[in-house]
């Protein structure tokens, strides 16, 4: 609550995987939520299930351009601001790496002189990739990185740590009240089929009987994050009051190959799926693990969900997924003709918050 009314929060990225998560939690605090999505990744039925809930609004828009006072409810004040808009993942941030590096850099400028007008407080969603292919081992958030500036994944990386700088810029120079959190990899439902991360990929695989596929020899480390840990560490980081404002590192340091990850899915799922090798990509980092003690000392924040249980979770939920994009003909037959999109795929406007 502020000032007796509950707190307006705006989410862009709303309708992605952290994103949609992100808008439940706040909802169930009891904020109202103005979810800022272009649907470029995110999908309608992310958000689908808040389409009747009084607190929660929708705007088809890329935050590219400046949301204009028309886009948004009328007399309305944010209170904060959480920026996580940019296709987190290679195969869709790399599409269109133009677009990647401008939704970072203006869009995050956009969202940021939004804030400063409403004097709310901003979150940007940085992240892991801003160390590059890193040269110590886990990272804490005084290192400066290894990335390279000129490869196919600089789009993202580059257009984080611009965003970063804009970010403590607006701090310095416009007093803009920021933090920033360094996402680690996340999983959990919601993950695109398509995603083309090793949780997703290797989970559709296994489901469907296909070969799974390992990029190089598998012995590269990853830690991985249950979502709904990941979003209790970005609301204590928005909420927190003291002169941490990061960047803090937000992601589970418990680091596994990618081949013991492939063992566990293989077993959750009994899937009888074998393992092919393919050529691991350009600039593909080799270890990744965070250093957490910022996010635990100041958040008191640590990761709760066993890998184990999040797995469980993510593997039932893709396993509904597949059966919901897959309806039997009957149920397809009824559906015809019902319910028309909207452009772009976005998810009916849902009851105004204003
Ligand atoms: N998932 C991870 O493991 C991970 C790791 C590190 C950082 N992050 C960061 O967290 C944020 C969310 O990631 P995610 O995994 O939910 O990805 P996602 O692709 O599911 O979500 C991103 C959302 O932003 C929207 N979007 C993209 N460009 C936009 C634009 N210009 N204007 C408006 N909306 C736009 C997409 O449609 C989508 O709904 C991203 O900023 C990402 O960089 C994620």
């Amino acid at each position: 609550m502020r000032n007796g009314r509950a707190r307006l929060v705006l989410v862009a990225g709303g309708a992605g995987f952290i994103g949609s998560h992100l808008c439940d939690a706040l909802l169930a605090q009891g904020a109202r939520v103005l979810c800022v999505d272009n649907f470029q990744t995110g999908r309608p039925e992310n958000i689908a299930h808040l389409e009747r809930e009084p607190g929660f609004d929708v705007i088809d828009a890329d935050i590219i351009e400046p949301l204009g006072a028309e886009q948004l409810p009328p007399r309305i004040q944010l209170d904060a601001i959480y920026n996580l808009a940019c296709a987190a993942s290679p195969p869709h941030y790399q599409a269109d790496p133009e677009h990647t590096m401008l939704t970072n850099v203006v869009g995050t400028r956009n969202l940021l002189a939004l804030a400063k007008a409403h004097k709310a407080c901003f979150l940007l969603a940085s992240t892991s990739e801003v160390y590059g292919d890193p040269d110590v081992h886990p990272q804490k958030e005084s290192y400066c990185g290894n990335v390279n500036p000129t490869g196919p994944r600089a789009c993202y990386d580059e257009g984080k740590r611009a965003a970063e700088a804009l970010t403590f810029d607006y701090r310095r120079m416009a007093r803009a009240d920021v933090r920033v959190a360094r996402i680690f990899n996340t999983y959990g439902p919601r993950m695109r089929p398509d995603d083309g991360r090793v949780v997703s990929n290797f989970i559709t695989q296994a489901l469907a009987g296909r070969d799974i596929t390992v990029y190089g020899n598998g012995e590269q480390t990853r830690s991985f994050c249950y979502v709904e840990d990941l979003v209790d560490g970005l609301m204590r980081l928005m909420v927190h009051e003291g002169d941490e404002i990061g960047p803090v590192n937000l992601g589970n340091p418990t680091e596994l190959t990618v081949n013991e990850l492939v063992t566990r899915i293989l077993a959750l799922t009994g899937s009888p799926s074998r393992v092919v090798t393919r050529p691991l990509p350009i600039d593909d980092p080799r270890r990744r693990r965070p250093d957490i003690t910022v996010a635990t000392q100041v958040l008191g924040w640590r990761p709760r969900v066993s890998l184990e249980e999040g797995l469980k979770a993510t593997i039932a939920w893709f396993a509904e997924d597949e059966r919901r994009a897959k309806p039997p003909a009957s149920r397809r037959a009824q559906s015809a003709g019902r319910g028309k999109a909207r452009p772009n795929g976005a998810a009916a406007a849902p009851a105004s918050i204003s």
